[in-house]
């Protein structure tokens, strides 16, 4: 039973204001649970409460704790933390919102999360064994970036991710080893053309590129340099983040200088996944780009994954609408585009239940927080995206998963490049 929560402002990986919860247990166990927050979000997700202001660019969320301490900390107290279906629901009922605006998807999902880790804390066991109840569970296979764009890097490029996926690798441990040297290789061919120029929001390289191909090239060259084989070894994905440069079906691309309608794009991105070891592109076409995510998924969608991230919005109804259309062949997962931790699980069992491949996934503005790690392992999620291999915020990710990889009760298997949706033979 609970019995007391704290709500307290803390800090996130771009130094800016966020909501920590602090559930205690009546046997003195604690659960703690950080909202992230993104940069590229789509229009339905579950809102933010934010002070507005002049304070920290109106960013602060004081409210959002004064929301927690005046209302949900006394509505949850004596509460059963095991009961988090209850618990979310009444989350839910108390905010009265459609899109929680009144007491903030952050207050939401970091009470949510607290009560997740406390009741894992109440049954003495880590939060992925407790997800797991029993059922053989595999280590994500991790998507990792190495140069960012998009909103995340000033708009120096179109594309916000330039990642890549150890198709090769047998373990989690051996997918980061791989990442590892692309990384440095990236950054040595960067620093020998002389362009390079720090990190991004999620730690990859800040992108400096003429073209977005320069981009693609770049990466094929690095992972060679670190002496992979592309499409073998190690393999790349993308995520657009089309909603970022487009509306209305007309994209504006800044390097190329030109507006290509969802034709156009769809037809530029299938000649990547042509010419380029692809495997997955995220959000090829904008949110509101429904006929043009079809057509895409429609060309490509057997052979390369298809994520929806703004169009999907971790939301398990426009998961099963999704795949009624035939849009996309995988959903992310972000707690905080759904608000709680049950509706999160129920859009990944509605999309695993539909066939559809699943990655757990971090937002651009992040914290020390892991629990991330724990959700994707737990839940059979097949694969996990927290941003680059840099800094703390994406590496206390990477770390926990080698933790619970390396344990005596590890799960039993890494779920390698079978976790991919529509992989290539
Ligand atoms: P965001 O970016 O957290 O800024 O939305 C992550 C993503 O688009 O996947
Ligand atoms: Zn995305």
């Amino acid at each position: 039973k609970i019995r007391h929560i704290a709500a307290r402002r803390i800090w996130d990986s771009r130094g800016r204001p966020t909501v920590e919860v602090e559930v205690t247990n009546e046997d003195g166990t604690v659960g703690l649970g950080i909202a992230p927050a993104g940069a590229s979000m789509g229009t339905r997700e579950a809102v933010e409460l934010r002070d507005g202001g002049p304070r920290f660019g109106g960013r602060d969320v004081l409210q959002a704790v004064a929301g927690i301490d005046r209302e949900i900390a006394p509505a949850l107290q004596g509460h059963d933390v095991t009961d988090q279906a209850g618990i979310d629901a009444l989350l839910v009922a108390l905010d009265g919102t459609p899109t929680r605006s009144r007491l903030g998807g952050n207050a939401l999902v970091a009470t949510s999360l607290a009560v997740l880790q406390a009741a894992a804390a109440h049954a003495r066991m880590p939060l992925w064994r407790h997800l797991a109840q029993g059922r053989a569970v595999r280590l994500p296979l991790p998507q990792i970036q190495i140069f960012g764009g998009g909103a995340h890097a000033g708009r120096r490029v179109d594309i916000q991710d330039f990642m890549i996926i150890a198709t090769g690798a047998t373990s989690f441990a051996q997918a980061l080893e791989m990442t590892a040297e692309v990384y440095r290789a990236a950054g040595e061919l960067m620093a020998a053309r002389g362009a390079l120029a720090g990190v991004a929001d999620e730690g990859g390289w800040w992108p400096d590129f003429a073209r977005n191909e320069d981009a693609l090239d770049m990466l094929v060259a690095a992972i060679e340099k670190a002496g992979y084989v592309p499409g073998e070894d190690v393999s790349i994905a993308l995520d657009v983040a089309a909603s970022e440069f487009g509306k209305n079906g007309r994209y504006r691309l800044a390097l190329d200088n030109r507006e290509l309608d969802s034709d156009a794009l769809c037809e530029r991105l299938v000649g990547w996944v042509e010419n380029y070891p692809i495997v997955s592109i995220e959000d090829p076409l904008g949110e509101d780009d429904e006929a043009g995510l079809i057509a895409f998924t429609r060309a490509v969608g057997h052979r390369v994954q298809v994520v929806g991230d703004d169009y999907l919005v971790t939301n398990g109804g426009r998961i099963r609408m999704a795949a009624a259309r035939g849009a996309c062949n995988c959903a992310l997962i972000k707690p905080n585009q759904a608000g709680t931790v049950t509706e999160t699980r129920a859009a990944l069992e509605a999309a695993q239940a539909l066939g559809y491949a699943t990655i757990v996934s971090a937002r651009s503005g992040e914290t020390e927080d892991v629990t991330i790690v724990h959700l994707a392992t737990g839940w059979n999620a097949g694969q996990l995206k927290v941003g680059s291999f840099a800094r703390s915020e994406r590496m206390a990710k990477w770390n926990e998963g080698l933790r619970i990889e390396g344990r005596a009760d590890a799960p039993g298997a890494f779920a390698g490049r079978a976790a991919l949706a529509g992989a290539r033979p």
